[in-house]
């Protein structure tokens, strides 16, 4: 995509791109949020602007092609995990949460049918439709969500909402189309009035989601939002946190945290730093 194209997308996105200061008469000149010498990213934008973390340019590609170790996020085993809004422990990758059996054997088709008729959680007596997920089922990105909200639910699509609209816009302007990546949720079902998952909810879908990434094998996982980050790397470190750095999915998978696109609606002035971590996930996959 050339600079231009990418500039008009990063206005639409009401992301303030950072035109470097000897270049200022050219504006179709748009510099990443990147210093190029470390090869550090800066999410939080310019150089100028507060750091608020980051991790080199090379770890996410080096951890994509596997010869590299991937940081450990830390302390998930100190998490309270039975505490009320614990966060599922991602370790019981096995086990299914499924109304009619263990998931982790079963191919595209019948995990499908098996969401289709869930009912392991309260959840299904108020859903209209169980939301599965979308897109390339040999992606290189998996984009993972928290749960439906009233027009997945409406619909049997992940982020086909207002906060969907932003993800696609934002997967867009770093080159990428909804049908190239795999995208999902934590749940399948929509908690009533778009409530946090309980910790049961999220262990009862735990099963489908896991044979998800298992059918996918993608090279990277961008989690959006802390619900989404909680379950799948069982931390309960705000995003603020985890983002700018690379953790470790119990799969193997490396993992990148951004914020979540409905999150980035009410807080647009964040749009930046998960623009800047999209570009990052983008770039990796490029090589
Ligand atoms: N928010 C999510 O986390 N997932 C969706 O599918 C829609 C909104």
């Amino acid at each position: 995509m050339d600079r231009a194209r990418r500039q008009a997308y990063l206005e639409a996105l009401g992301v303030r791109a950072w035109v470097r200061r000897d270049r200022a008469a050219s504006p179709e000149v748009v510099e990443p949020a990147e210093d190029l010498e470390s090869g550090m990213v800066t999410p939080g934008g310019p150089p100028s602007a507060p750091a608020g973390g980051g991790f080199p340019a090379d770890m996410l590609r080096a951890a994509l092609r596997g010869d590299a170790p991937v940081a450990p996020i830390e302390a998930p085993a100190e998490m309270p995990r039975d505490e009320p809004g614990a966060v599922a422990a991602p370790q019981a990758l096995s086990s299914g949460g499924a109304a009619g059996g263990d998931p982790s054997d079963l191919d595209w088709p019948a995990l499908a049918d098996m969401v289709a008729g869930c009912r392991a959680c309260e959840l299904h007596r108020s859903r209209t439709r169980t939301v599965f997920g979308t897109g390339a089922q040999d992606a290189e990105l998996m984009i993972v969500g928290e749960a439906p909200g009233a027009d997945e639910d409406r619909l049997g699509e992940p982020f086909v909402g207002r906060a969907g609209q932003l993800l696609g816009a934002m997967l867009h302007a770093v080159g990428l189309t909804r049908q190239q990546v795999y995208i999902s949720n934590i749940l399948k079902c929509r908690p009533p009035g778009n409530r946090n998952p309980s910790a049961e909810e999220a262990a009862a879908c735990q099963g489908y989601l896991d044979r998800q990434i298992a059918l996918v094998q993608p090279s990277l996982i961008l989690s959006v939002g802390a619900i989404s980050a909680h379950n799948l790397l069982a931390t309960d470190l705000p995003v603020g946190k985890l983002r700018g750095r690379l953790h470790r999915h119990p799969r193997g998978v490396p993992v990148v945290v951004t914020y979540h696109p409905a999150y980035l609606l009410r807080r647009p002035e964040e749009k930046a730093k998960s623009w800047a971590d999209l570009q990052q996930v983008a770039r990796a996959l490029r090589g």
